[in-house]
């Protein structure tokens, strides 16, 4: 059978596009209405995709958030509402690892997994804004990249042991013994590492029949790689290219391998931007329609910034001055990625510092426009050629451009590589991965 494509849809309350809510007649309710929250889900069902994958940022403040609408609604109760209203989409809620309790997230993402009978996941954050460290009161700490996934690995493995700490067995119910637990089958978290520590036994077990959550890791950075190569069953990565793609999907399989793992069981998805048109012209006339709603100045200062150069040395109209890169050096491993990726895409489509700022809303994800055969063509192409496993679709426009994209889905499935219904209720199933009944 021709490899399946799996596929996330990437739940932006209104679209990929910085300017989407512009559409709403109403984007007041993109914040905090479940009706439309849930609507979202219930499409993303009915187009049969793998999972929803809920991203989630503390700032509200942060000039980016000031002009584009976030889902402000906790991500994991969200989640158990929805699963209430689905049977089979992967749920996966996002939470921290520098801040907080590994205990309370052990406890809220082990309750959606039972809520939504065996289909959440938990995206492995590994951000420490200082909003947080400010709202709970707390010291701001900055960790550089190397501890950040010290604390974060800590994190996890708290959250591990907990989820295995009361085992099913260990819930004997004995009636006549007048026994409900049996204390020597739990398995009590005794952690203490540099970080963080924790002690004790979950109130609940993590697992659903055999199985835990599924985890997935977002990062770029060689120490996030690793991380994600050890603990997680899903990486979300964000490259620019197939080329980019191929080394990081090399490097992330030879990694887990190098933890003794089946690279098999580590499901590697970057992030797609599609933007579906009845031609290419007419997805590019789209995208560019709602590229001008964008203030050109404020895209041009979040460029600058995310390479590490000036702002006032950029002219809208000209070429990047590629000479700034030298002007000022970086020795942060995620600005030089940018510069070598942003640049050179620049570079090679000569592009003004506008267009470049229009190309660049997806952020270095990587994007295609056209027709649903254009599209499919191209995931299929990239799924064949062992640079992923699927993707986690960003779609333009909420909820619109997720009908376009059901008609990509019709053709990947006309082409016998996406599903026509669910095969599983249960997420690691879907996803192929290995579960505890195959054991
Ligand atoms: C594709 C992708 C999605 C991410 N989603 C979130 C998110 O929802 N919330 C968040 O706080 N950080 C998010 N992050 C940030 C990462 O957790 C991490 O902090 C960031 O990539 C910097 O780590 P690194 O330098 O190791 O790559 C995301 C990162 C990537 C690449």
């Amino acid at each position: 059978m021709a490899k399946q494509i799996r596929l996330n849809l990437i739940f932006h309350t209104s679209g990929r596009h910085d300017a989407g809510w512009k559409a709403f007649e109403d984007p007041s309710i993109l914040v905090d209405d479940i009706d439309h929250q849930v609507g979202l889900a219930k499409r993303a069902e009915e187009a049969l995709f793998d999972a929803i994958f809920l991203p989630d940022t503390p700032e509200v403040l942060n000039p980016n958030f000031l002009r584009k609408p976030r889902r402000g609604l906790d991500p994991t109760v969200l989640l158990a509402a929805i699963a209430r209203e689905t049977n089979h989409l992967g749920l996966i809620s996002t939470q921290m690892t520098q801040i907080g309790y590994p205990y309370l997230v052990a406890r809220s993402i082990a309750t959606l997994h039972h809520v939504s009978k065996g289909r959440a996941g938990w995206n492995i954050v590994t951000s420490q804004d200082d909003e947080p460290f400010l709202a709970l009161g707390l010291p701001i700490e900055r960790l550089d990249r190397t501890e950040r996934y010290v604390k974060a690995s800590e994190f996890v493995e708290i959250v591990l042991a907990h989820w295995d700490s009361l085992p099913r067995e260990a819930i004997v119910a004995d009636k006549e013994g007048d026994v409900y637990i049996d204390k020597e089958l739990t398995r009590p978290v005794k952690y203490e590492g540099k970080y963080l520590k924790s002690e004790g036994v979950l109130q609940l077990t993590g697992r659903y029949k055999g199985d835990r959550p599924v985890l997935f890791q977002a990062g770029i950075s060689q120490q996030s790689r690793a991380f994600g190569a050890k603990y997680a069953d899903a990486l979300f990565t964000s490259q620019p290219d197939i080329e980019h793609d191929r080394k990081f999907y090399a490097e992330a399989k030879a990694l887990a391998k190098g933890y003794g793992r089946n690279p098999d069981d580590l499901v590697v998805l970057p992030g797609l931007y599609t933007v579906v048109g009845e031609s290419e012209a007419d997805a590019r006339k789209r995208k560019a329609e709602f590229d001008e709603l964008m203030e050109a100045t404020f895209l041009v200062n979040n460029l600058a910034k995310s390479l590490g150069i000036p702002a006032d040395k950029l002219d809208l109209n000209k070429e990047l001055p590629y000479s700034l890169f030298e002007e000022h050096p970086t020795d942060d491993d995620v600005i030089s990625y940018r510069r070598e990726n942003i640049g050179g895409v620049s570079r090679e489509n000569k592009f003004t510092v506008k267009q470049l700022v229009h190309h660049n809303l997806t952020r270095g994800q990587r994007a295609v426009f056209g027709t649903p055969e254009q599209i499919a063509d191209t995931i299929i192409e990239w799924r064949d050629s062992g640079v992923s496993d699927g993707f986690n679709v960003n779609i333009d426009v909420q909820p619109d451009g997720l009908d376009r994209f059901r008609d990509v889905i019709s053709v990947l499935q006309d082409r016998g590589r996406f599903r026509k219904e669910y095969e599983h209720d249960n997420f690691r199933k879907n996803y192929g991965l290995p579960t505890a009944a195959d054991n």
